[in-house]
């Protein structure tokens, strides 16, 4: 039998959800984007939540990630969406809004599901050694793994280059921003690379999220040390993985 389970990916501009099928790490017909309300409060985001599971009919497993860190189910930093998040019980605020058991809700970090998605179902799965995979959208989120284990939180979008906030400077929305051409915002990018690849050393790093599907026009210009591989999965990550580790939760 198919193994279903249903994931969410909130964003600071979208929330998209879809069905997966486990099996194939792949989405099971269209996915659902709807706008992420503003401003972006728990509440009202659980409402889109809502709304997307029951345009879908459906009541079961649900795995949803958020743009900030996430322990135990809770938030404890958002950058990219309503500072109210912070401190939230995400799993109980989803599980009450979904009228489901707590155990059925899996809340975890944006770039922590894409990287589970892409080391489970990617070109990358079954790598061993330290990988990493960077997410370039509002923020940089990252995902690092050894021997395909995640190591969560790891929040590597933070990190110092020059002077600034690493995402600041070279998340994608920096480049759409400030009307940065790819080789400007590029080597931006290859500066902050640099910073992150002089501190973990990693064999591999898997450049996602939504700027990934123009990666013909940047990567290459990328200068790094590092081997570098665009995400399979791309802009669907985020929803496979969340799927992906409810699916685990529920098996434990
Ligand atoms: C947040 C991360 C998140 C990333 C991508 C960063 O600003 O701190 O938690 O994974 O953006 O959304």
């Amino acid at each position: 039998m198919t193994d279903l389970t249903f994931g969410i990916d909130i964003g600071g501009s979208g929330v998209k959800g879809a069905l997966v099928e486990l099996d194939r790490g792949a989405l099971v017909g269209e996915e659902l984007r709807l706008p992420t309300p503003q401003p972006s409060t728990p509440d009202a985001v659980a409402d889109v939540v809502a709304e997307i599971l029951e345009t879908f009919d459906w009541d079961g497993t649900v795995g949803i990630t958020v743009p900030g860190v996430v322990i135990d189910g809770i938030v404890r930093t958002a950058p990219n969406i309503d500072s109210a998040w912070i401190g939230t019980d995400a799993r109980e605020l989803f599980a009450k809004r979904l009228a489901l058991d707590s155990a059925d809700v899996v809340v975890l970090n944006d770039a922590d599901a894409a990287g589970v998605a892409e080391v489970r179902f990617g070109d990358a799965r079954g790598r061993t050694g330290c990988v990493l995979v960077l997410t370039f959208g509002t923020g940089i989120g990252s995902a690092l793994f050894i021997d395909g284990t995640l190591v969560p939180n790891t929040e590597f979008g933070h990190i110092e280059v020059d002077g600034d906030i690493g995402e600041r400077r070279a998340a994608a929305a920096a480049r759409e921003r400030e009307g940065l051409g790819y080789q400007e915002w590029t080597a931006r990018v290859s500066r902050y690379l640099g910073v992150l690849e002089r501190m973990l050393w990693p064999e591999l790093i898997i450049l996602g999220g939504g700027v990934s599907k123009d990666a013909a026009q940047w990567v290459p210009l990328l200068r790094t040390r590092t081997p570098l591989a665009v995400a399979s999965l791309q802009n669907t990550a985020g929803i496979v993985g969340a799927a992906a580790a409810a699916c685990d939760a529920r098996a434990k």
